[in-house]
């Protein structure tokens, strides 16, 4: 995409004649009385190399640690995300949220079937504006924002709740966002690790990038911290695998209808969710709050948690569960820092004129 020199060169000149009437506020250009005449919007659009260029995995757990606290004490604001179905293809989700002078809408896909004809299950864009005019600052590749920040939350939960001497960790489903909850935790410390897929190209290339090794099922599960990212239409964890001591991320199940853990897995475990009413309606926590296993008393929001304003791991022998469903407050949280890496000129962008 490239910038529109002719309409760069209008905005410019039009300005120049209205000079005396007109204030420049910024990129905007205002009437004396107010009103908004004529806008110039400069948006920077960072495609998915220059985000992950742009945001350190390490960074990015930074700002999902901040983005949730400040979303518990109600200083970010997130409307619950919106769900438009496209039969038999998949569904888009609209996710809004405001915190910190700016405002995202991440408008992304799930696609379940789109790998089998070669393309991503999630795609589409975050928009990025600026809280107190409006203006629209940034576009955003969904897809890396996506990534970072669910790798990153499951390095912020795993920092929370496990105990402070798990180091190993165990990844079932190597992906896309598999592979970024590797590489966050490794980013936090955490590792080495085993990696499983059914897919061995895929397991065996995440663990060789990390220093890792490849596995079973069984050789991941056993590990201190497990992630598991898988598409959530298959059961990976059993009450047979809960052992004292583990923390389990559960990062697969994000809408109605999938699972990674069973029932009675999940309500054995002390429970972790990134915010109620998803992670209990379209979580891994769904399926046990249905069967009247799980209440909301039982379950803590991890913002809480890092806020210092509720417990985390029980003890040292509890096992620990934590429901990601995803957020639009991380996603906020990633492109705050993608906005400011290139206002500091640390990564380049194209930019269009709108
Ligand atoms: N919690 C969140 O914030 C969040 C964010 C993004 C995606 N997701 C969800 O995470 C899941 C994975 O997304 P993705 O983009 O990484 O998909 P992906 O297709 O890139 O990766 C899924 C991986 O799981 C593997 N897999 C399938 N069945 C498995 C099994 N039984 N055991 C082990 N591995 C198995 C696949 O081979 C594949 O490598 C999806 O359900 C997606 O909706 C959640």
């Amino acid at each position: 995409m490239k910038r529109s020199s002719a309409a760069t060169t209008a905005a410019a000149s039009s300005g120049v004649a209205l000079g005396a009437t007109m204030v420049s506020l910024g990129r905007r250009l205002t009437t004396a009385r107010g009103y908004r005449a004529h806008g110039v919007t400069e948006l920077a659009v960072l495609d998915h190399d220059t985000l992950l260029a742009a945001v350190t995995a390490s960074d990015a757990i930074e700002r999902v640690r901040a983005a949730l606290v400040a979303f518990a004490a109600g200083d970010w604001v997130m409307p619950p995300k919106v769900y438009l179905d496209s039969p038999p293809h998949g569904d888009f989700r609209a996710m809004p949220a405001r915190g910190g002078g700016l405002a995202v809408l991440k408008w992304v896909t799930s696609f379940p079937s789109n790998p089998e004809i070669g393309l991503p299950t999630v795609r589409g864009v975050v928009c990025v504006s600026d809280a107190v005019t409006g203006e629209p600052v940034m576009l955003l590749d969904a897809g890396a924002v996506t990534a970072l920040r669910t790798g990153a939350i499951a390095a912020v939960a795993t920092q929370a709740l496990a105990p402070p001497d798990a180091r190993s960790v165990g990844i079932v489903g190597c992906g896309l966002n598999g592979g970024w909850a590797a590489r966050c935790l490794a980013a936090a410390g955490y590792g080495p690790g085993v990696c499983h897929d059914p897919r061995p190209s895929a397991a065996q290339a995440l663990a060789e990038e990390l220093g890792w090794a490849a596995g079973t099922r069984g050789d991941a599960v056993r590990r201190d911290v497990v992630c598991c990212v898988t598409p959530g239409s298959a059961i990976v964890i059993d009450a047979g695998d809960l052992r004292p001591g583990l923390h389990l991320n559960m990062l697969g199940a994000d809408g109605p209808g999938k699972a990674e853990a069973s029932v009675g897995a999940v309500a054995s475990c002390a429970l972790f969710c990134d915010e109620w009413e998803q992670a209990s309606h379209g979580g891994e926590l769904t399926g046990a709050v249905q069967a009247g296993l799980v209440t909301r008393e039982r379950v803590t929001e991890l913002g809480a948690v890092l806020a210092g304003t509720a417990t985390g791991r029980p003890g040292p022998e509890a096992v620990t569960l934590f429901d990601s469903t995803g957020l639009a407050i991380q996603d906020l949280a990633v492109a705050t820092a993608a906005l400011e890496a290139w206002r500091d000129g640390r990564v380049g962008a194209q930019t269009v004129t709108l």
